[in-house]
């Protein structure tokens, strides 16, 4: 029997609410018995986390955030994501590639070719065993960005850029609906949560 864990994303834009789902998603996993190590991007690395600093914070050119978002990732993969599978835990990210996909393609308008060649350098075939995108209408996730915190970089953007980020999502969603699950994150979190357990029985 392979020792090998599963490698689970949460993506949605933000004011989706995917980070209130993501200790819900580590301690169901947990309670099954597995080790979860929960990580984020960019970030979850001490390189990575100060890539992050930047990417969220400093002004720069598209393709300059396309590119420390996957040199974050490179080191993300190399130095945490894959030995943890690899000892057989069950690794939960708090955002992957379909990120850059939606941010740096939806939302920015860089070519999607171009993502795809540094996704296949960088993760060599390498994928999310499961992605759950949390889902919302565009004005719902700007109320709940309102309500929140002093804004970075990517949540100062404008709404047309939000309902890009949104759409890439979902076309994401519509061209691998096995691995990407989505959920209407206008229903409750206790409705969520229900949902969050069946997929992942569906999983483990
Ligand atoms: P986010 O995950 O929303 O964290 P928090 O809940 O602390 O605000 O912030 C990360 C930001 O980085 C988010 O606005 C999306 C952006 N991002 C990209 O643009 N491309 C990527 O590849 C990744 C991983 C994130």
């Amino acid at each position: 029997m392979s020792m090998q864990g599963k490698f689970i994303t949460l993506e949605g834009v933000d004011g989706a609410g995917k980070s209130t789902h993501l200790g819900f998603v580590a301690d169901w996993l947990r309670g099954q018995g597995r080790e979860v190590v929960v990580t984020r991007e960019p970030g979850g690395t001490p390189l990575g986390e100060t890539l992050r600093e930047l990417l969220l914070h400093q002004h720069m050119d598209p393709d300059t955030e396309l590119l420390l978002m996957f040199a974050a990732r490179q080191a993300h993969l190399a130095q945490l994501i894959l030995p943890a599978l690899a000892r057989g835990a069950w690794v939960v990210s708090d955002r992957f590639t379909d990120a850059s996909y939606a941010y740096q393609c939806g939302g920015r308008g860089i070519p999607a070719e171009r993502i795809a060649a540094l996704e296949a350098w960088v993760q060599r075939g390498f994928a999310p065993d499961l992605t759950l995108l949390f889902d919302v209408p565009p004005e719902v996730a700007e109320a709940r960005r309102s309500a929140a915190r002093a804004a970075d970089r990517f949540e100062r953007e404008a709404d047309s850029f939000f309902s890009r980020v949104r759409n890439a999502y979902l076309d994401r969603a519509q061209a691998e609906p096995a691995r990407i699950r989505v959920l209407d994150a206008r229903h409750t979190i206790a409705e969520l949560q229900m949902e969050l357990g069946q997929l992942l029985q569906g999983l483990a």
